[in-house]
């Protein structure tokens, strides 16, 4: 991942490391160990990875198909390298393996890249234009997955909610949501992420109405400040977001809203942070991703004065952060002494008598019970809030 510098520092890290583990091996006669990068990393910083960290294979999001023949040229020491994007791949055809997964949810992909180029954020130039993938091809992955005993898919895209706009046939998410909904045998639909200046209200109706869609939804807000919002490219006033939410919150009562927030944008004041502070109290998100903001080299942002300093980054990011947190764990324990329908998913990690599911806004819950429930939604009291999950006891299904 490119997002955010951290991220690629571990990278830089790890080929460091592995490095030196090729070199031992080879020392001991052991065969040459060759190093890939893969993904967006390997699209920002392209050539430099071989020059400078010790990479044999250097492979664009779009390039996989090219991944033999890099491989082939590695091994005859040379250096491999393909970062051209593409304008049309989706990754239709490409099976996932899934074998981390624990089989009863799975993630879709339905389109890639952005086009909305915010000012802070590398995924447009990493990831390349936006490109959905065919309906066609979506529902055969989700129906085959509900085949192999999955109950529950997230869709995925950086931006869901204009998906399908160039389709040979245009579709709304909307309209994909209703069509997925109606698959058997899956029992739970969640989706992410969706920029808050598409969601339509025709999306906000289609999760009214699909029963297997999760009341759920993922909304980055980015910053409350008006004046950062449009400095960022967002494309959305505080007013209209905090508007947004009145209008989902009426058509879809008791949604669990979640975001991400970015502190320290450049030219980022008291007042603006106070404003983000505002619409965090306002919204009540039962939680959020917070960070601090990360200079991206080739974005806008990263060209402008006024980069925030660090301590100033730090002590904001600390007092949203124990905001964000407070009001999470009061959010979530509303549910508590109710009864809500858990769809489980494992035995329970620590304590083997006890299995630990999910309610549909994604808040976890630990009860009594063992492995023949597993994939089945059980109705649950919820006896204990504990922070950011539920001691609940199994009520009888009707
Ligand atoms: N610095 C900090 N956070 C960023 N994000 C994207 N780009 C940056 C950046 N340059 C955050 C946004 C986005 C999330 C996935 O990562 O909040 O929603
Ligand atoms: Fe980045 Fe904005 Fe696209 Fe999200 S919508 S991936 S933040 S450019």
């Amino acid at each position: 991942c490119s997002i955010r510098e951290n991220a690629e520092s571990k990278i830089y890290n790890r080929l460091d490391t592995l490095y030196a583990k090729g070199r031992q091996r080879k020392a001991q006669g052991g065969s040459k160990l060759l190093l890939g990068v893969l993904g967006c990393m390997a699209e920002r910083v392209k050539d430099d990875l071989i020059a400078n960290h010790h990479a044999d294979i250097v492979c664009g999001p779009d390039s996989y198909l090219s991944l033999p023949d890099l491989i082939a040229q590695a091994e005859l020491g040379h250096k491999a390298i393909d970062v051209d994007l593409s304008t049309t791949e989706t990754y239709r055809d490409v099976i996932p393996q899934r074998i981390g997964d624990n089989r009863i949810s799975g993630f879709v992909s339905i389109m890639r890249g952005c086009n909305n180029f915010c000012h802070y954020c590398i995924v447009p130039y990493t990831r390349g234009r936006e490109r959905s993938r065919d309906v066609e091809s979506i529902l055969r992955e989700v129906h085959d997955l509900s085949d192999r005993g999955f109950k529950e898919v997230t869709l995925l895209g950086q931006n869901v909610n204009s998906y399908g706009k160039n389709l040979e046939e245009p579709m709304t998410f909307a309209q994909l949501l209703r069509e997925v909904n109606k698959i058997e045998g899956l029992k739970r639909i969640r989706f992410m992420t969706s920029h808050p200046k598409d969601l339509s209200e025709e999306l906000i109706d289609a999760m009214r109405d699909c029963e297997k869609v999760c009341l759920h939804l993922h909304l980055p807000l980015q910053s409350g400040s008006s004046r950062i919002l449009k400095l960022m490219n967002r494309r959305y006033t505080k007013e209209q977001y905090l508007d947004l939410v009145d209008r989902i919150r009426a058509k879809v009562p008791d949604v669990s809203l979640t975001t991400d927030i970015i502190v320290g944008f450049p030219g980022e004041t008291e007042e603006d942070f106070l404003e983000t502070m505002d619409v965090v109290r306002k919204v009540r998100y039962d939680s959020a991703f917070t960070f601090q903001y990360s200079r991206r080299t080739g974005t806008p942002a990263a060209a402008m004065e006024d980069q925030i300093p660090v301590d100033v980054v730090k002590d904001r990011f600390d007092r949203l952060l124990a905001e964000v947190q407070e009001i999470s764990r009061e959010v979530t324990a509303r549910h508590t002494h109710t009864v809500q329908e858990v769809l489980v998913e494992s035995i329970n990690e620590q304590d083997p008598s006890l299995v630990t599911g999910r309610m549909s806004n994604n808040t976890l819950v630990h009860f009594k019970g063992d492995a023949s429930l597993i994939g089945t939604l059980q109705n649950v009291y919820l006896d204990e809030c504990r922070g950011f999950y539920y001691m609940g006891t199994p009520v009888e299904n009707n």
